[in-house]
């Protein structure tokens, strides 16, 4: 395990700074497109809902949901599409939208099933990426911050559906992961 550093926590400032960044990015690398963003629901409502005002291209949104881990802190690598995209991705340039990649099973998952669809492009864009924690490969084109083996929360990212309202990222204490 790796050691925890307490009070792990990633500042509102640190966030905006960074999603500008990225959206920039993005407004270069899609100059004179239209893409479809397409948020993964819900832990990325958050950061797609500030990255597309930061954005100077006519984007389009949609949501895909998959099951979450529900109380638990880990991945069972069972994924499941709870609701599914509104439109078709045929010839679209699509960027997919994540809070956050762990072991990838989430993301390498919606990838394969949005490439069957056939779009023109497809790239991943996520705020967070826990690296170490790894299970299989997943072609991240747009990282925001490469982040230690913690549990975080806030910026979108819940426990048991709490703490997404926090403007900052944090990770979650032992003592709060225990007490649920
Ligand atoms: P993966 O399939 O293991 O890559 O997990 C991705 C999903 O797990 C994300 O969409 C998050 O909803 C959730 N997740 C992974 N790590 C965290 C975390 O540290 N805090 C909150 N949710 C997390």
């Amino acid at each position: 395990m790796t050691p925890v550093p307490s009070g792990f926590m990633i500042s509102e400032e640190e966030i905006r700074a960074k999603v500008r960044e990225l959206a920039a990015r993005i407004n270069a690398d899609y100059k004179g497109r239209s893409p479809l963003l397409v948020g993964i629901l819900k832990g990325a409502f958050v950061f797609l809902a500030d990255l597309i005002r930061e954005m100077d291209l006519p984007v389009e949104v949609d949501f895909i949901a998959t099951s979450s881990y529900g109380h638990s802190t880990e991945s069972t690598g069972i994924v499941k599409i709870i609701k599914d995209l509104n439109q078709n991705i045929t010839d679209r340039d699509v960027l997919l939208v994540e809070d956050i990649v762990d072991t990838g099973l989430t993301l390498r998952y919606l990838y394969n099933l949005l490439l069957s669809r056939n779009p023109r492009s497809l790239e991943i864009c996520v705020l967070l990426d826990k690296k170490e924690r790894r299970k299989v490969e997943v072609p991240v084109k747009y990282v925001g911050f490469e982040v230690p083996d913690l549990f975080l929360v806030g910026y979108g990212l819940d426990y048991a559906e709490k703490f997404r309202g926090l403007k900052y990222i944090r990770a979650l204490s032992p003592e709060e992961v225990k007490g649920g």
